[in-house]
């Protein structure tokens, strides 16, 4: 299934074993072994894979949260889904509006701002994330691989022609409402958020960097993704074994703590400055 998902560059979901507390690892210090840290120093090509909890130290809820509210009925796949959209138009619309109005409030964390400085650091970078905010592009990363499309940016279901939102102020407070989606103004078609949805491909060009890119760097950090949305998830799987070292960056234990060199448990927010500053401070 998995080669199959990958030929079609469909989005999947797979091997989603619950996570649970009994996973949560202790949140200390960590201590950064010296060997991974040598490794940073020297890299030629570092390749860094973020997913949803890169944004859960800025408030962002991530996709494993069960959701809440108005959709507690619902679970995020079935949500995020043309059939889900087709059913219920303004039930999906008013959710990622909600979800874009949290992002517009929130702020990038010290992940976020300790992956743009790192891009000044390494000889090369190729950032690539699954998540749908633009918090990586606030932080001051210059160039993000957004395999999973972006909140910002819908388009209508039938032309594609891309909506601009009219410029607004930010409601007072973060309501959760049903909203009925826009008209797009050449087809009066529905517009529909600017993600990619279950069952949807991947933007092309952008998948093919990332794989290249994995192809081809000596250092990968994968942070704060369960690994179980293909085919982003095969990403540290196409790294060459004997050149690249994978380093895991999450509270949680994934499948990718097998194959990892490294495993990091705690938040992003406070592993990659420890990192950052072990590697590269001058102190
Ligand atoms: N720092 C690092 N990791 C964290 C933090 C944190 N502060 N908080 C939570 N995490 C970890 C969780 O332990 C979990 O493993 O982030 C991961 C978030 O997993 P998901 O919610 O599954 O997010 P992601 O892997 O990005 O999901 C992939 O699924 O629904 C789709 O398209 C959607 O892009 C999304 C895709």
């Amino acid at each position: 299934m998995y080669a199959e998902c990958a030929l079609k560059n469909t989005v999947l979901m797979v091997n989603d074993k619950r996570l649970t507390n009994a996973n949560l690892l202790n949140e200390t210090q960590q201590m950064i072994p010296q060997s991974l840290i040598e490794k940073l120093q020297s890299t030629q090509h570092l390749v860094i894979l973020t997913g949803a909890g890169v944004s859960a130290e800025s408030g962002i809820a991530t996709f494993r949260d069960a959701l809440t509210g108005l959709w507690r009925n619902y679970d995020a796949q079935s949500l995020a889904s043309e059939f889900g959209f087709l059913a219920d138009p303004a039930l999906v619309w008013g959710w990622y509006e909600w979800r874009r109005i949290r992002v517009l409030r929130a702020q990038p964390n010290p992940a976020h701002h300790t992956i743009a400085q790192l891009e000044k650091q390494v000889t090369k970078l190729t950032l690539i994330t699954q998540n749908v905010d633009d918090l990586h592009e606030r932080a001051g990363s210059c160039e993000v691989l957004h395999l999973h499309g972006s909140l910002h940016q819908p388009r209508c279901l039938l032309c594609e022609q891309p909506y601009i939102f009219p410029k607004e102020t930010l409601p007072e407070n973060d309501k959760e409402n049903r909203i009925k989606p826009p008209r797009c103004h050449l087809c009066d078609g529905p517009v529909r958020p600017g993600v990619v949805w279950f069952g949807e491909q991947l933007p092309d060009h952008a998948w093919q960097l990332a794989q290249e890119a994995c192809r081809h760097c000596d250092l990968m950090l994968v942070v704060g993704t369960s690994g179980v949305v293909w085919p982003v998830a095969q990403l540290p799987y196409l790294t060459d074994k004997k050149r690249c070292s994978i380093v895991q960056i999450n509270p949680l234990k994934t499948s990718l703590n097998a194959v990892a060199a490294f495993n990091l448990h705690g938040k992003a927010g406070e592993i990659l400055p420890q990192l950052y500053a072990a590697a590269f401070s001058k102190d």
